[in-house]
């Protein structure tokens, strides 16, 4: 195992509690043991069921997966379809145009009811207004929204138009954005004036515009959704509102047939070099994918089901679980604008309350603080609809587990605990809710269909009760078809680790009956509230920083978010730091890496040091930085060039600044 490798299993692997499921949810359960038989008979011939079922072809696939040109895999190829037509049109046409798709609850209360029929008539007004701001088949537009439904909107007019969005969260800088523009090539941004959050308006546009000022880029237009009202600046030409040109758009638009393989979206997310990498996912695998996994996993019954996953869209969660999962099995949903305790404490379980939501998918980040707010908050809220529930980013301690069964699910609602990334697409570890008698803290088996392992440095399975890497050792519809422009870091960074085999990046163990139990990430990616960051990211944002000489950062263990960013730094002698006190550089450099990634990327902490640790490669050991920063015995240190710096880290942090 690698350096980075967390210990501390032994206490996970002893947990002998079962839950399984009662008699009554099993009978009634969508997915039945015998699928995981159906799916080992013919993994392939499985999952072209699970795409004839589940999607509607306009053009028939006759090829599965095509794996020649490995591991660039295309699945059902010759096929055609359109996402927006299998999310939306086709529940109307079936005479459900009267289900409702959205419950949208506003941070400040405001609420909006959207049909299946009205989500139709939105998406292809929404399509019309994007075809006559230029964008065609192929184009990429770029997604910088609050949650509201016009985010889902312009998702699904894209993927009707079949332009493949970019979706960068609302919380990211305009930094950020502009990188993922330029990779992306995009010709348009849809935005807001801003969303609320935390009870006040926060803005969106100025982002969009400062990240269009950093240089030249392919935008020709900026859409702009009016939400909170605040006043924008305008770049008139370029700037247009979605009142102007959606509002006022035909309703009628005929979605474009696209072939299974043509991308559908690229979503960014960190690695363990500097740049983040475009995810790129295209059209009838993932579907298929998602839409299997929300039906089996969570147990959906379209009819009476109220699903909540409490994502934004800015994440994969939020393109899976909010929008195609969902909507393809004609779902009836709740999206959330806010936060959790906006304008008090007890506003999330308010809401399951109101809308009667009977499965919930959420993080154990979330979890873990309305533990900390207390059960007496859940408690004044009639949860009892609730009869699923998820957990999704991160691995879910033990207790978090038996707190989110008890307090919110009743002692009898069973709980998926999902492992999947950006990557997969689609979930592809969990339990299955009406089969798996569950164990807290582990997502046990893969699902039906997919295929997982652990294994040794030498890429040989290990033994019930031992530790090692998790791989998946078959192609899966969902899987990422590539990093948008990079096919060498594409295969750099999955497949070259282990032959053949794909590398996630995660740590695991199987315990003496198999299961599987994630242990978190053995790269320099850290997981910080269920998001990914990445260590070198921040490190470059922090020497961009005129103070900043060299840093180092790492992943400390945190009881909320799982992990939080400690960041190490030597300022450089000459820079101006001048007589400022240590709480002045620490806010200084804070704000900036806010500024440089966003407000998620903000180390918790700072300590400025003379030294920093490496080997005689000159390879910064942060785990020995890690033990620093989670107040641990500094372990091994014999590898260093210098063995007495960590002596001087250590007494510079024992010296008050
Ligand atoms: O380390 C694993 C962790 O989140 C990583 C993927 O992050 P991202 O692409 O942002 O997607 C998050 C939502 C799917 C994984 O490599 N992770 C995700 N789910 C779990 C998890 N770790 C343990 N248990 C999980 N259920």
């Amino acid at each position: 195992m690698t350096e980075s490798t967390p210990g501390g299993l032994e206490n996970l692997l002893s947990e002998d509690r079962r839950f399984a499921p009662s008699p009554e949810f099993s009978a009634q359960a969508n997915a039945q043991h015998d699928l995981y038989a159906w799916a080992d008979a013919n993994r392939e011939a499985f999952w072209a069921d699970q795409a004839r079922e589940l999607l509607t072809w306009s053009t028939p696939f006759t090829q599965v997966l095509d794996w020649s040109d490995a591991p660039f895999a295309k699945w059902f190829a010759d096929g055609r379809l359109n996402a927006a037509y299998n999310a939306v049109d086709r529940h109307v046409e079936a005479g459900r145009g009267d289900r409702v798709a959205l419950h949208f609850e506003g941070e400040a209360g405001d609420t909006r009811t959207i049909t299946y029929a009205d989500l139709q008539r939105e998406v292809a007004r929404a399509a019309n207004a994007l075809v006559a701001l230029g964008v065609g088949t192929g184009d990429r537009v770029a997604i910088y929204l609050p949650l509201i439904p016009e985010a889902v909107v312009t998702m699904l007019a894209c993927a009707r138009i079949g332009a493949p969005h970019s979706v960068v969260f609302g919380g990211f800088s305009a930094e950020a954005l502009y990188s993922r523009i330029l990779d992306a090539e995009a010709k348009l941004v849809v935005t807001a004036d801003g969303g609320f959050r935390r009870g006040a308006p926060s803005a969106l546009k100025p982002a969009v515009d400062e990240a269009l000022a950093k240089g030249e880029t392919t935008v020709q237009h900026v859409l702009v959704v009016r939400r909170t009202g605040q006043d924008v600046a305008w770049t008139d030409g370029r700037d247009v509102w979605w009142s102007d040109v959606v509002d006022t758009a035909s309703d009628e638009h005929e979605p474009v047939e696209v072939d299974a393989e043509h991308p559908l979206f690229i979503l960014y997310t960190s690695g363990t070099t500097g740049k983040p990498k475009g995810i790129f996912h295209t059209t009838g695998g993932y579907l298929t994918q998602s839409a299997y996994t929300h039906l089996n996993v969570f147990d959906l019954k379209p009819e009476t089901d109220v699903y909540w996953c409490t994502a934004d869209i800015g994440w994969i969660t939020g393109h899976s679980y909010v929008v195609y999962g969902p909507l393809i099995n004609g779902a009836t949903q709740v999206i959330y604008e806010g936060t959790p305790d906006t304008p008090h404490k007890g506003r999330w379980w308010e809401i399951v309350q109101k809308y009667g939501v009977t499965i919930l998918y959420t993080a154990p980040t979330a979890i873990r603080t309305c533990m900390k707010w207390g059960e007496d908050i859940p408690a004044q809220f009639d949860l009892s609809s609730l009869r699923v529930l998820g957990s999704v980013g991160e691995p879910i301690n033990p207790e978090a587990w038996m707190w989110y069964r008890r307090v919110i699910g009743g002692d009898s609602a069973p709980i998926v605990d999902t492992w999947w990334q950006t990557e997969t697409g689609a979930i592809m570890i969990s339990p299955l809710p009406g089969v798996t008698a569950t164990k807290p803290g582990s997502a046990q088996v893969a699902l039906p269909g997919i295929a997982a392992e652990v294994v040794d440095d030498d890429a040989q399975a290990v033994p019930d009760g031992a530790g090692g890497y998790l791989v998946l050792t078959a192609p899966w519809p969902a899987m990422l078809r590539g990093i948008w422009g990079d096919p060498e870091r594409y295969k750099d960074t999955y497949w070259s680790r282990f032959r053949g085999l794909y590398f996630a990046g995660d740590g695991a163990k199987k315990d003496g009956d198999g299961d599987i139990w994630l242990l978190g990430r053995v790269d320099d990616v850290m997981n910080v509230s269920g998001h990914r960051l990445s260590t070198t990211e921040i490190e470059s944002a922090l020497v961009s920083h005129p103070w900043v000489a060299e840093a180092a950062v790492v992943g400390a263990s945190d009881e909320t978010t799982g992990q939080a960013v400690v960041a190490f730094v030597i300022l450089r002698g000459d820079a101006g730091v001048g007589d400022r006190s240590a709480d002045d550089v620490q806010t200084e450099l804070r704000n900036h890496v806010a500024k440089e990634i966003g407000p998620i990327a903000k180390p918790r902490q700072i300590l400025v040091v003379a030294e920093l640790p490496k080997t005689r490669s000159g390879k910064i050991m942060r785990r020995l930085l890690r033990d620093v920063a989670e107040h641990r015995q500094v372990g091994d240190a014999t590898t260093l060039a210098d063995s007495s710096v960590m002596d001087l880290i250590a007494q510079g942090l024992a010296t008050p600044a």
